[in-house]
């Protein structure tokens, strides 16, 4: 495949963009890898409509942005493909992803882009994704504002959002105590410097950010809720109704997203998730 049949196509002026003339099944070659790569930094988040996909060729398309994170803690998998996280969700209310997140920032090293693949769209519509970008929230925020944060660390905690759900299940306590090992919580700065772009950009959520240190309780759960609350405002995200087959991959280091739960019946996507590097300010 050449690189001068392939288009990007932006979705607005903050984020978003389809990517059209690909034809992923054929395989891609560097050329055409890189201007993925591009219009992922340019756009933090691309669509690739219609792409014919098995979960082996999403896991080697993934596997050319980087290491792959290791199976998730709480999602399922495809059978023989741990990397290939099923996220499943059947309309009836049992659902965590409809809160903003970056994915996997409990992590030291989180998620550097995410590779999600449409397998089963709600049969009554819905189930849209929506991505926020974190540069244009940093960058709205006043000057003063941004000072303020300019130097500051959050506290990112795996129990935040899986903890209460892990201990409701079979074994809770005992995979808890399993989890709460293996996954501590970690530090990030509030405001991360994008390693390959060099903005800055918002770097907390409402699923996994659980403080501010050094600051007391109440402070920090203030500046915590204003940014998030800031950083969700519609002036700064891109939404996506699915078709099957359809694929996104966004950049993590910039962008929050969530799934909307405003559909009955079954939704499954798969997504592969590619390791970052240590966040820095
Ligand atoms: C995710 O939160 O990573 C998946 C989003 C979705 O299911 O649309």
């Amino acid at each position: 495949m050449t690189r001068n049949s392939i288009e990007v196509r932006p979705l607005g002026p903050v984020i978003g963009a389809e990517i059209h003339g690909l034809d992923l099944a054929a395989g891609i070659d560097s050329a055409v890898f890189e201007v993925i790569h591009q219009a992922l930094l340019d756009h933090l988040v691309v669509f690739l409509p219609d792409q014919h996909i098995g979960p082996g060729e999403h896991l080697v398309l993934a596997r050319q942005f980087g290491d792959i994170e290791p199976p998730h803690p709480v999602f399922g998998n495809v059978a023989g493909l741990p990397e290939v996280t099923i996220i499943e969700q059947h309309g009836d209310g049992s659902l965590y992803n409809d809160v903003w997140h970056t994915d996997v920032t409990f992590r030291e090293r989180p998620a550097m882009a995410s590779i999600l693949h449409c397998q089963v769209t709600p049969p009554g519509g819905g189930g849209d994704t929506l991505w926020s970008s974190l540069y244009a929230s940093y960058e709205a925020l006043s000057p003063g504002v941004r000072d303020m944060i300019e130097d500051l660390t959050a506290i990112h905690d795996y129990y935040m959002s899986f903890g209460p759900s892990v201990l409701a299940g079979e074994g809770g306590i005992q995979q808890l105590a399993r989890d709460i090992v293996e996954l501590p919580p970690v530090e990030h700065p509030v405001v991360r410097t994008h390693p390959e772009t060099g903005r800055k950009g918002l770097f907390v959520n409402r699923t996994f950010t659980k403080e501010i240190k050094g600051l007391s309780r109440i402070e920090s759960d203030h500046i915590l809720r204003m940014l998030c609350e800031f950083a969700e405002h519609p002036n700064y995200q891109v939404r996506r109704s699915w078709k099957p087959r359809d694929l996104a991959i966004w950049d993590n280091r910039c962008t929050m997203h969530l799934a909307s739960s405003d559909f009955s019946g079954h939704r499954m996507m798969h997504r592969v998730t590619v390791i970052g590097d240590r966040p820095f300010h």
